[in-house]
């Protein structure tokens, strides 16, 4: 059961009217940075993840900072697929509306060079992808009906290769990335925006124990990146930019090198 904590949220009026966001796995990293980044520039948020501590932590922190409650979250397991039409529509009526969601939660659950293990496949898939794809049909139904509204999901440059360190993880991202690209060539021509994001590597809790990573940005740096790409309705970005170029090189890397590579 999606649980509710939003004491008197500012909700959008016709005399004041207020861009109204979800971001699915707002509790650390990202998905955190983002809540702070959208409500300082003024956006009413229901932050979903299934750390309530963290959740109620942010949504104190953004609303003290703001002055009024500008942030509520609900407890979600992603993979609760079937609880998502009903906790989407409980959403849209508690804040009065939906212009912007984001699908940021993701896992990155690596088996080990020379390991194969099912189940932390799985549980990557069923986060990275199968349960966005359970969030975004709904939403994109929705922003199809008012010819209006932003989608954002957070991919991967991960998605561009199959590397030997992590196959389901890259897998999921190609696949999200994909699906993406898919909903907005739907999209665009009802007046719908839909930006896939692609961060190199990010300081968060799923790059702790990572090896072998370099240019590593602030969750910070990503978030501005992101608002900006919002505020530009652009389609997709790089954060920071210059994985753009460095995804270039790797994109053109032959096959009979890149096998080599043990990252
Ligand atoms: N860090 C990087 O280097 C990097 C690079 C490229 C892309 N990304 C992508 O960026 C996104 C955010 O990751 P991050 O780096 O900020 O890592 P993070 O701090 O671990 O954040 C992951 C978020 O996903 C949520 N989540 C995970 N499983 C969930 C579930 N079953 N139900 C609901 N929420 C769930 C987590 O919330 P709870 O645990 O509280 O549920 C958390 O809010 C991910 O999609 C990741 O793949 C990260």
């Amino acid at each position: 059961m999606a649980n509710l904590h939003s004491p008197n949220i500012s909700r959008a009026t016709p005399l004041h009217p207020r861009r109204i966001g979800i971001i699915v796995g707002a509790s650390s990293g990202i998905g955190a940075a983002l809540a702070r980044q959208l409500a300082n520039e003024g956006y009413t948020l229901a932050l979903l993840a299934r750390r309530k501590d963290l959740l109620e932590s942010l949504c104190e922190q953004i609303n003290r900072d703001s002055g009024e409650a500008r942030a509520c979250f609900y407890i979600h397991d992603v993979a609760d697929y079937g609880k998502v039409p009903d906790l989407l529509r409980r959403i849209v009526s508690d804040l009065g509306g939906l212009d912007l969601f984001i699908y940021n939660a993701g896992v990155s659950r690596p088996a080990g060079f020379k390991k194969y293990d099912f189940e932390k496949d799985r549980a990557t898939t069923e986060v990275n992808y199968l349960a966005a794809l359970a969030w975004l049909n709904p939403v994109a139904e929705m922003f199809l009906n008012l010819k209006t509204g932003q989608i954002v999901g957070i991919s991967s440059v991960a998605g561009e290769r199959g590397r030997v360190g992590n196959p389901s993880y890259n897998a999921s991202k190609a696949a999200l990335t994909c699906y993406l690209e898919a909903l907005r060539n739907r999209l665009t021509r009802f007046g719908v925006h839909v930006l896939t994001v692609k961060p190199g590597f990010v300081a968060t809790d799923m790059l702790k124990g990572a090896k072998k990573t370099f240019l590593v940005a602030t969750p910070e740096k990503v978030a501005a990146d992101i608002a900006r790409a919002i505020r530009r309705h652009r389609q997709e970005i790089y954060t920071p930019g210059i994985w753009r170029w460095i995804m270039l090189v790797v994109r053109n890397i032959p096959s009979v090198i890149f096998r080599r590579m043990t990252f």
